[in-house]
């Protein structure tokens, strides 16, 4: 049995199919991390009965916040960090925390199309093969390890909400499963 950690900052759809999948299995979604007040992942963990921690960056230095992140990691003995829509960037202080034990999603393949608005340039590219990537995390933006890369071959007729929606779907299929992988690796 291990411990996971969610992060997420928006609407957390990952973070709940991540929940629903890891709650069928002897592991433990044991908090999410939230930086974003409103974020409605917060409402999500509330209804699995899973407890969210707001952690404000505000008028802190980013390295300030994540120690108080890592205190809230220590408390329940987090082995295993998901980030699902964080928007941030971590310091060295929380990737060597976890070292390896960090992961995120992205919604492009990378090394293409990097930070914030992978699909929108993943679907304003020529590219006729758009997909994810669910990586290790270490100092950079979205350059960690890939551990898997999932993708699609588009018509071209399709409109950027339907991309989105492959997309989305792509990573609701495949990121609970990456993250039950390496649950039971560690335990
Ligand atoms: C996902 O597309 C993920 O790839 C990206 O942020 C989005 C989060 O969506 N990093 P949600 O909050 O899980 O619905």
């Amino acid at each position: 049995m291990a411990n996971l950690a969610v992060f997420a900052s928006g609407s957390g759809s990952n973070f709940q199919v991540i929940a629903e999948a890891v709650l069928k299995s002897s592991h433990s979604v044991a908090c999410l991390i939230c930086d974003k007040k409103k974020a409605y992942a917060a409402v999500r963990a509330q209804n699995f009965g899973i407890p969210c921690y707001f952690v404000s960056y505000k008028g802190k230095k980013r390295e300030e916040a994540e120690e108080e992140i890592i205190e809230i990691l220590k408390k329940h003995d987090i082995q295993l960090v998901a980030l699902a829509g964080y928007m941030r960037l971590l310091s060295p202080v929380l990737v060597d925390f976890l070292p390896n034990k960090i992961i995120n999603i992205h919604p492009a393949l990378l090394p293409k199309f990097p930070g914030t608005h992978g699909i929108e340039e993943s679907y304003n590219s020529g590219d006729k093969e758009l997909g994810i990537s669910i990586h290790r995390v270490d100092y950079g933006m979205d350059t960690g390890p890939i551990i898997i890369q999932k993708s699609f071959i588009r018509s071209g007729e399709e409109s950027l909400e339907e991309i989105e929606e492959k997309i989305h779907a792509l990573e609701h299929q495949w990121y609970p499963q990456v993250v039950l992988d390496l649950l039971d690796d560690i335990g």
